[in-house]
């Protein structure tokens, strides 16, 4: 069933996470949904206007909605990362349950300026905000660089004071796609934000960070998780393997069973961590 954004973040109760993970197309959205339906978990199911924009977005925002209404669990149908209020405006019009408005590459008063204009342009369907700034592209994988500037806990403090966001993005060493070592987070910013915000905080960039550091942060407070990447990576490496052994036939239906297969998989493993640690 499809839900708010802020009821998904009202059942992330201390020890647990809710994962929310990004689509681009039938398939992706098919994986997380049957994840999260084999679960019995409730879940973000995410795209950010990238997505939109290549898939159509009258075609991949009505399949997510379609999804979100059959399925037997909560789901909340959220934007990632937009950079501005029209999209945000025209998601919420559409039937989007959650927004995210991405302010992090401005000045801190520009980005407070975005994030409201985006919430009184959204009637407060406009949930999350980012404040310091999560380095890597959120649509394809690079090598991932420091994450340069973290969120600094007394600006984080006036930021959702001001703006009146109901849970943040944070930067604490988190990055988008695949990290090129092991990711330092900064466990005791972490902490620091908890105590300062009195709002749920959210952790982007979640793929490639281990499990113990996931547990670690949903310990300190972390209660909204995003994963991309790693579903990303589970489709080349079906279509990849399915590929070099010779799917007979051109079978398109064998060929991304497998895929959706694949990418539920991981889905499953992820909410399962999140929720159960
Ligand atoms: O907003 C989406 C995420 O932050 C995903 O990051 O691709 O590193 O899993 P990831
Ligand atoms: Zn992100």
């Amino acid at each position: 069933m499809l839900v708010s954004g802020r009821e998904l973040l009202a059942r992330a109760v201390p020890g647990r996470a809710i994962g929310s993970f990004n689509t681009y197309n039938l398939e992706i959205t098919r994986a997380i949904l049957r994840a999260a339906e084999a679960k019995q978990t409730p879940v973000f199911l995410a795209a950010g206007r990238g997505a939109l924009d290549a898939a159509g977005f009258g075609p991949l925002s009505q399949a997510m909605l379609a999804g979100a209404r059959e399925a037997t669990v909560p789901v909340a149908v959220h934007l990632d990362h937009s950079p501005d209020v029209e999209t945000a405006v025209r998601c919420v019009e559409a039937g989007f349950s959650s927004v995210m408005i991405d302010g992090s590459g401005l000045p801190f008063e520009a980005n407070i300026e975005l994030t409201r204009a985006a919430i009184a342009a959204t009637g407060g369907a406009t949930i999350e905000a980012e404040l310091g700034s999560i380095p890597g592209d959120e649509d394809r994988s690079g090598g991932k660089a420091a994450s340069i500037p973290m969120t600094d806990p007394e600006q984080a403090a006036s930021f959702v004071a001001e703006t009146g966001i109901e849970s943040l993005a944070i930067a604490i060493g988190n990055a988008h796609g695949l990290y090129s070592g092991e990711p330092h987070l900064d466990f005791e910013r972490l902490a620091a934000l908890r105590a300062r915000l009195p709002v749920p905080l959210v952790l982007h960039g979640a793929s490639g960070i281990s499990d113990d550091d996931i547990r670690r942060c949903i310990e300190l407070g972390v209660r909204k998780i995003n994963v991309n990447t790693e579903i990303r990576a589970a489709l080349f490496e079906s279509l990849d393997a399915s590929l070099r052994a010779g799917v007979k036939g051109y079978d398109v239906t064998r060929l991304m069973s497998a895929a959706v297969a694949a990418m539920q998989a991981v889905v499953e493993e992820k909410l399962a961590l999140f929720s159960d640690g």
